[in-house]
């Protein structure tokens, strides 16, 4: 039993850094910034934010908001000193091996599968959303049956809608699937033009909005419980802050892409904590300004923002397809960012041997992880295409939410285990950070709904499935020890 949690040492791990990183280095701290605003600003505040507060909170989106922004400082805090000395890929994965064993490393990199695949077909659903919008601003009717999802889960049981497929969803993906596979140089400057782009949006819409806002909206701020769990009032505060979690997601990807930087040890941290910042300030704000504009009970739509433009008048007619094309913009990048991240998990976990050797294979001309990059895109797509964005948003979070506590746990671990290795950032105020991180992320956890759970469950029992009849047998980590033991005299 005791072998399921062997460990990769810290030596290992920085030898592998310098000897098999066959990934081309060229990220600097301000692209890493990027990348991560990149990933965070998506559906979740584009789309996400609107049912939150129209189902769970009301104006008091914007506390769920902050409680979430909080959960992820803490655990923020813990991912940048784990970055800041594993300077290889993996994120969450690669910290859990050195810290916690294989076992633990396996659960956490399962579950990072899970945020990253799902999330990116999450938010090709809402691109597709709002894609099917500005065409029909210009007049241009996409049929629905090929720009829904074929299945509806209302929470209770599966009904099918009558599409047959979400076409624009499974485009996105294969378009950014095949920028993946020809150089991620290419693609970071794709993402730091959108990033841009996306953000200016944002100003333009918290600008132009503060105007709009008519306070009776915001009465009540926190509207009264409707003796169910979760259904507004402090509990329904909690679950809109689990279910929006999903709009921070995304900070943690920057510290995937550890190869690819130019300076990991300094710039990890930068790269997440900064962005997560920004993106917490526009967070409350738009959720704020949205609420002031139009009535919480209006706005468990499809696009949100563009509800609210609406309001604005006439003269304002101009900026509804400016936000949409940013708000697409934004979204792709938020795509194209998940997407790297799972390739490159998927990547470091066949390298270790834990999933299919083939998926470790380089490409000898783009130098990128062209198998693993092919295989996400495969699935990302076909999830986009089937499946509702409110159901796969909900499982993303759960997944990401557990990761988060795992990691802030790790954290404590390694200042035991590991007391005097080299830190370029250390998370302050050990153990009280880390056991906030992992304390608001658990309540996060357990404010989502049963449903929500019980998947959580059978992905796990998949993965379990795997390690123990693949990845246990091909571990390398494993063979290293075997070996070593078995040359060393006795
Ligand atoms: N945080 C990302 C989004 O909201 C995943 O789309």
């Amino acid at each position: 039993m005791k072998d399921l949690f062997i460990k990769k040492t810290l030596a290992q791990l920085s030898a592998e850094a310098e000897t098999q990183n066959s990934l081309r280095r060229h990220l600097t701290a301000t692209n890493l910034v990027l990348l991560g605003i990149g990933c965070i600003i998506g559906a979740g505040i584009f789309v996400l934010t609107g049912s939150a507060a129209a189902m769970y909170a009301g104006p008091s989106v914007s506390l769920s908001f902050a409680i979430s922004a909080l959960g992820c400082m803490f655990a923020g805090l813990c991912y940048a000193e784990f970055a800041s000395m594993i300077p290889i890929s993996g994120s969450a994965y690669t910290y859990g091996y050195a810290t916690m064993g294989e076992f633990i490393a396996w659960i956490i990199g399962w579950d990072l599968i899970l945020e990253y695949l799902f999330g990116s077909a999450t938010v090709a659903v809402g691109w597709s959303g709002y894609v099917v919008s500005l065409l029909d601003y210009f007049g241009i009717h996409l049929p629905a049956n090929i720009s829904q999802s074929p299945f509806i889960f209302n929470g209770h049981e599966w009904h099918t809608s009558g599409a047959i497929i979400n076409f624009p969803a499974m485009f996105i993906v294969g378009v950014l699937t095949t920028l993946l596979v020809t150089g991620i140089k290419e693609s970071a400057k794709f993402n730091n033009i959108i990033v841009i782009v996306k953000v200016i949006v944002i100003l333009l819409f918290i600008g132009f909005g503060i105007s709009y806002i008519d306070t009776a909206n915001w009465h009540p701020f926190i509207p009264e419980n409707t003796g169910k769990f979760g259904h507004f009032g402090w509990s329904g505060i909690l679950t809109a802050s689990g279910v929006i979690f999903f709009a921070y997601i995304g900070f943690d990807a920057v510290s995937t892409t550890s190869q690819e930087a130019i300076n990991p040890k300094r710039d990890m941290p930068i790269g997440i904590l900064v962005s997560l910042l920004v993106c917490t300030i526009l967070y409350i704000a738009v959720s704020l300004v949205l609420t002031g504009i139009v009535n919480y009970k209006e706005l468990n739509v499809a696009a949100p923002i563009a509800v609210a433009i609406d309001k604005f008048g006439k003269s304002m007619l101009w900026l509804s397809p400016v936000v949409k094309i940013g708000a697409i913009a934004g979204l792709s990048s938020v795509v194209l960012v998940l997407l790297m991240g799972q390739s490159r998990i998927f990547y470091t976990m066949a390298h270790d041997g834990l999933l299919w050797e083939r998926f470790a294979k380089v490409h000898p001309k783009y130098k990128t992880p062209h198998v693993t990059t092919i295989v996400t895109g495969v699935f990302s797509a076909l999830f986009a295409g089937l499946f509702p964005i409110g159901l796969l948003g909900e499982l993303v979070s759960i997944g990401t939410l557990l990761a988060f506590v795992i990691v802030s746990i790790g954290i404590i671990i390694l200042r035991k285990s590991e007391p005097n290795a080299p830190r370029a950032f250390k998370t302050p105020w050990v153990p009280f950070v880390p056991i906030m991180g992992a304390t608001i992320c658990f309540v996060e956890m357990a404010s989502l709904p049963r449903d929500t759970w019980i998947r959580l469950l059978v992905w796990m029992a998949i993965g379990f499935v795997i390690y123990f009849t693949y990845g246990i047998k091909h571990s390398k980590v494993r063979k290293a020890r075997k070996t070593q033991l078995f040359k060393s005299p006795r």
